[in-house]
């Protein structure tokens, strides 16, 4: 299954919009509807416009009904393996459980796998925001 979640990603990163970093990034997420959801970094000329392929494949989850990560691949072409940023594991998270696992990967395949609490322990958490 991470195989196949593997090549989703790898396949993902093709379409990075990364002319600035020159970082091709992917990402595959596995939702809890069966379906493969992808996405690329994309970024802009205004630099902190640009983002990240975590985000890419979280919207196409959410607008095709996808609700949650069930498991999620990472791939950067020039990283052995590609640990996503701190502001991706906040937005992974929102979609993950404590034991979603996070296969980094590099051009090969999975090289480490991770719990979604490994990659953000002592997440922010709290009933009053709902
Ligand atoms: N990048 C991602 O797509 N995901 C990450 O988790 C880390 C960084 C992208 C952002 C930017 O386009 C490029 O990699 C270099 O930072």
């Amino acid at each position: 299954m991470s195989q196949e979640l593997f090549e989703a990603a790898r396949d993902a990163m093709k379409f990075a919009h990364a002319p600035y970093s020159k970082f091709p990034v992917g990402a595959a997420i596995r939702a809890d509807d069966g379906k493969i959801y992808t996405g690329a970094n994309i970024e802009n000329l205004s630099f902190p416009q640009g983002w990240c392929a975590e985000p890419t494949a979280i919207g196409c989850m959410i607008m095709a009904g996808g609700k949650k990560i069930v498991e999620m691949a990472v791939i950067a072409e020039k990283l052995a393996l590609c640990p996503p940023c701190g502001g991706c594991r906040q937005k992974i998270a929102e979609f993950a459980d404590a034991k979603t696992p996070i296969y980094l990967c590099d051009a090969v395949g999975v090289q480490k796998t991770m719990t979604m609490e490994e990659l953000l322990p002592f997440s922010f958490k709290t009933e009053i925001l709902g």
